[in-house]
């Protein structure tokens, strides 16, 4: 049985202000995530005001990028997955659509970060997802295909044991147009088999998210499928009451 496992990416979101005021919220509504693994995801910069803020014991701690050299060493600007080891955190979300589409990070920077993230003892949340346009010209199958070999080529299929996948299609992000739960399934189950065809327990063992417009009306639904086990969330992560509901549907 796999656990429903719900994240919240704040993004480049929060000041000192909101952020209190945000994990006061979410310390009041942790209880309502039930069985449901629960992280959050701040600005790195933050990570420490967010957990000396954190009261509730089941919200773990991730943040949204780490460097790709595995030592830490001359890299100026860059972030080490042992400082964020370092810092409490378990998670880190790699391969986000923003980071390939406005950072140009390739599928092979993006294994390699993958595999320094294991190395280091981190979780990465690999994000995978098509284009519309990419969609509608039927390279849906190959596109994520593609984002997915490049991380077994650098990780092998063990590596899937470490790994949280979130399914993101790009044209759902952050636009209010969320996949219908039976488009998402249907990716879902392809990315599933992908990986069945290495090795059948770690496919069905793995964590694949939902993320694009999850919204506390349509998480329910979403997390019904068989191959939804949970959500990366977005600008519903930003308010306690959207986000514990998300959780509270996905815990159920
Ligand atoms: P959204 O973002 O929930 O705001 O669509 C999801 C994500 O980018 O992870």
């Amino acid at each position: 049985m796999r656990q429903m496992f719900v994240a919240g990416n704040w993004k480049m979101h929060g000041s000192k202000a909101e952020i209190k005021s945000l994990v006061t919220g979410l310390n009041a509504l942790s209880s309502r995530a039930g069985n449901a693994k629960v992280a959050i995801c701040p600005p790195a910069l933050y990570v420490d005001y967010v957990s000396r803020s954190l009261s509730a014991s089941n919200i773990e701690l991730g943040v949204q990028n780490i460097a790709e050299e595995p030592v830490q060493g001359a890299y100026t600007g860059e972030i080490s997955a042992e400082m964020v080891k370092d810092l409490g955190c378990q998670f880190v979300i790699l391969g986000h659509s923003e980071r390939r589409a406005i950072y140009k990070e390739s599928d092979f920077e993006i294994a390699n970060k993958v595999d320094t993230a294991i190395k280091a003892g981190l979780t990465p949340i690999l994000c995978v997802g098509e284009t519309l346009e990419e969609r509608e010209a039927g390279e849906l199958e190959s596109v994520i295909s593609t984002q997915i070999n490049a991380v077994v080529e650098k990780v092998g299929i063990n590596g899937f044991k470490k790994i949280v996948i979130a399914y993101e299609p790009v044209w759902a992000i952050g636009t209010g147009k969320t996949a219908t739960s039976a488009q998402a399934q249907e990716v879902h189950a392809f990315i599933r088999g992908l990986l069945a065809d290495y090795d059948t327990d770690i496919a069905n063992g793995v964590i694949i998210q939902y993320g694009g417009s999850v919204k506390p009306a349509n998480a329910k639904e979403l997390f019904s499928q068989p191959d939804i086990d949970g959500g990366l969330i977005g600008g519903a992560s930003l308010v306690a009451e959207d986000f514990m509901a998300i959780c509270e549907a996905a815990g159920e």
